[in-house]
């Protein structure tokens, strides 16, 4: 005899909980093997670096002792570890203290956990953070789930500040009562998902100092997940961190070693300028799992020391060039241009952001939208990649995963519905 078990009740965070609408997307494209998608951030199979996984695993099982690694860690994550990590944030920062930078490093599990955790360390239900327009949606979904809400920085078409618009955008916030709301920046300034683009160091100096004028110094999430994912060169722009304009800010630079080498291996690290807030994130963190897969940690230090991870990452920015290329061309050969779509060509990241022409409704419960996976290809709607007042003209293709004959092939298809729909 089955017993029906009572319902649970939730918290008001339980009930908040939503699986995030590219879940929905991401279902259908399982359902049909045939669909091509280019909704998911997944990365490239075919350079992810097994090799240099092998090498790692068994240099640490030849290692004399016991197998440390094996064994629990701790929530900060392993000190050798960190001090690597800092090593590569002071080529990237040159100017950047060094003394004793290793311990405001946390290891976490991915990137997304610190943007979590960071999230969870600074809002109450009903507060506000000041995001970029477009944003990563994934972003915005810990920011809806723990009761708190996004507002969007006035950026124009091509990804630029303007102080004008800053200080327009800046004096509403202070009249509309939100003001003492607002508990976070979150800026993903370099090849930037969805949008593809970095912030140019004027406009995100002149962030900081339009900020410290409108007594809004409020903590800087700087999420820099592709950072190291440029084509040909990085982008030239410095970190918050050591711009002046930003000095007096606590910030979290949150980056990752998923995107330019192994997602699966789920490693990711923040460094965070403020003791105190780095002291209660790592107690969360210690909540949430005592700590960072030890194991993984160890072999990203074999990867790191034994220069596999300098040697590959090159491997991938060229893999995801040619795959950029591969998508962009088959869209240009399509007639998208003719038809009055726009986009970008990135120099980094793994993301196409397009605008459709006129009005047309891309958004998930559109007809185009639809028409696409009846077609057999499946997209991010961009709808879904704003903090408020969501646009529904725009559409996010990575090119992450699939290869690039499958990207052509793709191109093709959504190109034949952009057809059907201008007519
Ligand atoms: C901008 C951005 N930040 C953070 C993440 C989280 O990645 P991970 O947890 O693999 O480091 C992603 C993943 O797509 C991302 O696009």
């Amino acid at each position: 005899m089955t017993t029906q078990s009572a319902t649970p009740t939730l918290s008001a965070l339980g009930q908040r909980a939503r699986l995030p609408a590219v879940a929905r997307l991401m279902k259908s494209a399982l359902e049909n093997p045939n669909l091509l998608s280019v909704a998911a951030g997944f990365t490239d199979n075919s350079t992810l670096p097994l090799a240099e996984f092998v090498a790692a695993a068994q240099s640490l099982a030849a290692r004399a002792g016991e197998p440390e690694y094996l064994q629990y860690g701790t929530a900060q994550g392993r000190p050798e570890l960190r001090r690597m990590l800092a090593a590569r944030l002071q080529y990237w920062e040159p100017t950047l203290p060094t003394e004793n930078m290793e311990s405001r490093f946390m290891i976490t599990n991915g990137s997304q956990q610190s943007l979590y955790i960071a999230v969870q360390s600074l809002c109450n239900p009903g507060d506000l953070v000041l995001v970029d327009r477009p944003s990563y949606f994934a972003f915005l979904d810990v920011v809806t789930g723990l009761g708190a809400r996004c507002i969007s920085l006035p950026y124009d078409d091509q990804g630029r500040l303007h102080e004008a618009d800053l200080e327009q955008f800046l004096t509403t916030l202070k009249l509309s009562g939100d003001f003492a709301r607002v508990k976070a920046v979150y800026l993903v300034s370099y090849f930037s998902n969805p949008a593809g683009r970095s912030l140019e160091e004027g406009d995100k100096a002149m962030l900081g100092r339009l900020l410290t004028k409108h007594d809004l110094v409020v903590p800087l999430l700087e999420d820099v997940a592709y950072r190291e994912l440029f084509y040909d060169e990085p982008h030239p722009s410095r970190s918050a961190l050591t711009l002046p304009e930003w000095a007096a800010f606590p910030q979290l630079y949150i980056a990752t070693l998923t995107k330019p080498f192994s997602t699966g291996a789920k490693v990711g690290y923040a460094y965070c300028t403020d003791e105190k807030w780095l002291t209660q994130m790592l107690a969360i963190k210690g909540t949430h799992d005592f700590g960072t897969s030890n194991y993984g940690q160890a072999l990203f230090e074999e990867v790191i020391r034994n220069g596999g991870f300098e040697n590959h990452v090159p491997k991938v920015r060229r893999g995801y060039k040619a795959k950029m290329l591969a998508l962009h061309e088959a869209l240009v050969a399509g007639g998208l241009l003719e038809l009055g779509w726009t986009w970008d060509v990135p120099k980094g990241g793994m993301y196409l952001w397009l605008c459709a022409p006129g009005n047309l409704n891309t958004g998930m419960d559109g007809e185009f939208c639809q028409a696409c996976v009846d077609e057999g290809v499946l997209y991010v709607p961009g709808d879904l990649c704003f903090g408020d007042k969501p646009e529904t003209n725009w559409i996010r293709a990575s090119y992450g995963v699939l290869s690039p004959a499958q990207l052509r092939v793709a191109g093709e298809r959504f190109a034949r519905v952009a057809q059907r729909f201008a007519r």
